[in-house]
């Protein structure tokens, strides 16, 4: 079972993709990770995150202990991975990474979930489900706010708001890969959910596709047989 979640920042992708996986025991790979981490790396070594062929080389290079770093969920991470994944060379490097982990996932797991951005439309388009879950913007900078006064980082209202649609408009607006739909995404908006009733639905579209699938599959187990 393969489950694509995709949307804007700050949607609620996260928080789904590890109850999902909990619930049906899924390996599940936070795409954003890898982006922060170019991103992250590329600003380190004092490199401009605009710039293709130094971002390309750091995303061909990325090693596992990148993955570990303590600033990745920092909202100047955020902003360096937005530059950085508007690169095709970036994209192309990471896309096989994102593609074996999809397919082969670890022992006793039944199958694996992805966040990002382009997970039903270019990484996972065979996945069983596809999820856009999304939600107003001034919701979402809002509880990227709280998010990150809980965390007690200092956090301006307006600033994040401002961040989040800049974000956007890079991710929705890039030629690669743009943020957008899978034709056969159910689009989830949470603007008026809480997180169960975001989970409750995504429960109800992914146990539909399952049986769909179950049903698809019969004739040929009976025919095994
Ligand atoms: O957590 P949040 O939704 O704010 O961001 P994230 O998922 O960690 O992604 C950070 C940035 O990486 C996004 O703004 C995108 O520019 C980029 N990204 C992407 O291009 N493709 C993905 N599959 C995942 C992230």
């Amino acid at each position: 079972m393969i489950i694509a979640i995709d949307g804007p920042a700050a949607a609620g992708k996260g928080t789904l993709a590890r109850r999902l996986a909990t619930k049906y025991g899924l390996a599940l790979l936070d795409t954003g990770l890898l982006y922060r981490a170019v991103g992250v790396k590329v600003v380190g070594a004092g490199g401009d995150p605009e710039d293709a062929a130094t971002a390309t080389k750091v995303a061909q290079e990325l090693e596992p202990r990148d993955l570990e770093a303590e600033t990745l969920r920092s909202d100047e991470a955020a902003q360096a991975a937005s530059k950085v994944s508007a690169i095709p060379g970036v994209r192309a490097a990471l896309l096989q990474f994102q593609r074996d982990f999809a397919h082969h996932p670890p022992e006793g797991k039944n199958g694996t979930v992805l966040d990002g951005r382009d997970i039903g439309t270019v990484v996972c388009p065979d996945a069983l489900a596809k999820l856009f879950v999304t939600a107003s913007t001034e919701v979402r900078a809002h509880r990227r706010f709280k998010e990150l006064q809980e965390r007690e980082l200092d956090a301006i209202y307006a600033r994040v708001l401002e961040d989040m649609k800049e974000r956007d408009a890079r991710d929705s607006g890039r030629d690669v890969a743009p943020l957008e739909p899978a034709e056969d995404a159910f689009v989830l908006d949470t603007s008026d959910m809480d997180a169960d009733a975001a989970f409750a639905a995504a429960l109800d579209f992914v146990a539909s596709k399952d049986r769909q699938d179950r049903v698809r599959l019969e004739p040929r187990r009976k025919h095994r047989e």
